[in-house]
């Protein structure tokens, strides 16, 4: 079998702790903070609905990411060999790295459509420069996103663009790719996001915004609000996809993973609260609708920053931010398979990047068909449950409803009864109070909560 080290020094580790938490959060801040967020933040009870998301990360959230870069830190190797070594080391069945399968499986998944959009951020990029949205009506911009839509051969340019600048930093491996794209990448997407509040603030309707997000209605705030809140710190924190076992096997003995899980959550609450605080002021500010969505995103704020002073200029940058903030996520969906690759094969990390690549941007193709040509190809339609759902639709809510909650479950259990008390105390370098918190967490209400979550998004 394959030989263990346990420094981990010889695969290389991120060579700071800020290393870790910048590629980590990178994964975590993605389209969820920026088009769902404030959205449902807004529509559940503003600061009621910020108060439970807070007790979610803390209960559900945290708890799992944890959970998950403890078995990549103790597994030092790709997540499916880690949670096989894990479970080995206690003597347990080697077939807990089930939950390391399917989460990579929907890694995989997630990415091939994940670029397609990745792709549509990156094309808008090019139309705000160019002035595109300059005067532009809810017409001429809607025609704009359904050309884009309707046309398989701009989607394709695009979504080959997306999957080829995740590879290119994937391929260059630890250092030079994942840790060098994170530190750049990352605090210029803090920077972008800082001068998009700054700009929000002259539109004379930040107070409107602030109070659709955060003035608490808990009449506002329903049992679905709770879930909402339960499902979407599953999603924003990038759980239960073996990316969190990906990224810790790649660190350091010495850092604490419990201060470590609370600054990426930190972070990505953060960028969710400021994404909220430069997104209303702009489409209040031009009497708009504040739906979720692509719409929001895609036809929503161009036709805002279309109708503003130096709207060009600044949707320009929102768009870098939003490329910035697809591709940090997109790098940690390709990491994990590859990392396996990398180690089970013959191939190098160049190879195994392009490889996997290649294969998921073929898949992509099947989500870029469903929203044309094949828009009426619905291949479960004989379920009432799935009627006229397109292959793109059936790709993401079989992810996000059913894998990922499976791989997060499966790994809570796993490390809450099933490794040694003794080893999870030593590795995640806590005693006392904070490791029965901790232990308390994982082991009843993390499982419970994920649970209640599946059943609710499978019956809802
Ligand atoms: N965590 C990301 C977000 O909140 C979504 C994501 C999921 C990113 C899976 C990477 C992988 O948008
Ligand atoms: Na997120």
């Amino acid at each position: 079998s394959t030989p263990v080290s346990d420094s981990g020094a010889d695969r290389g580790l991120w060579s700071s702790r800020l290393a870790f938490i910048l590629a980590a959060t990178g994964s975590a801040v993605g389209l969820g903070n920026i088009w769902k967020f404030p959205y449902v933040t807004g529509e559940n009870g503003g600061g009621a609905f910020v108060i439970v998301y807070l007790i979610c990360i803390a209960v559900l959230g945290i708890p799992i990411m944890m959970a998950e870069v403890f078995v990549g830190r103790n597994g030092r190797h790709n997540p499916i060999t880690s949670m096989r070594l894990v479970a080995e080391r206690n003597l347990k069945s080697p077939l807990w790295r089930v939950s390391a399968i399917v989460g990579m499986i929907a890694a995989f998944a997630i990415l091939s459509f994940y670029s397609v959009i990745g792709g549509w951020a990156a094309s808008y990029i090019g139309h705000a420069a160019q002035g595109d949205f300059t005067g532009g009506t809810a017409d001429s911009i809607g025609e704009l996103f359904g050309g884009l839509l309707a046309s398989p051969g701009q989607l394709l340019i695009w979504h080959t663009v997306f999957m080829a600048l995740v590879i290119l930093v994937v391929s260059r491996g630890l250092k030079g790719g994942l840790e060098r794209a994170a530190t750049i990448l990352m605090p210029a997407l803090f920077l972008l996001l800082i001068v998009a509040v700054g700009y929000a603030t002259t539109t004379g309707h930040f107070g409107e915004a602030v109070d659709f997000l955060f003035t608490p209605d808990f009449g506002a705030l329903s049992i679905n609000g709770v879930l909402i809140a339960l499902g979407h710190a599953f999603f924003t924190l990038s759980l239960g996809m073996a990316i969190m076992m990906a990224y810790g096997s790649y660190l350091g003995r010495d850092v604490s993973i419990a201060r470590t899980a609370v600054s990426v959550a930190f972070m990505d609450t953060v960028v969710a609260l400021m994404a909220g605080l430069a997104i209303f002021p702009v489409v209040f500010a031009n009497g708009l609708e504040a739906g979720a969505g692509p719409g929001l995103i895609f036809q929503t704020l161009p036709l805002a920053f279309g109708n503003m002073p130096m709207g060009g200029l600044f949707g320009t940058l929102f768009f870098v931010l939003l490329l910035f903030a697809a591709w940090t996520s997109g790098i940690s969906l390709l990491e994990p398979v590859v990392e396996w690759v990398e180690e089970r094969t013959s191939l190098a990390r160049s190879g195994s990047a392009i490889l996997v690549g290649v294969l998921c941007w073929a898949l992509g193709i099947a989500s870029i068909l469903s929203l044309n040509v094949w828009s009426d190809v619905a291949p479960l339609d004989m379920f009432a449950r799935f009627e006229g759902k397109t292959i793109f639709d059936l790709l993401d809510f079989f992810t996000a409803n059913v894998l990922l909650p499976l791989s997060g479950l499966l790994t809570a259990i796993f490390v809450g009864w099933f490794v040694a008390k003794e080893s999870l105390m030593r590795d995640l370098n806590l005693e006392g109070v904070g490791f029965s918190l901790w232990y308390n967490l994982i082991r009843f209400v993390t499982p419970v909560a994920v649970i209640i979550v599946f059943v609710y998004n499978l019956t809802a």
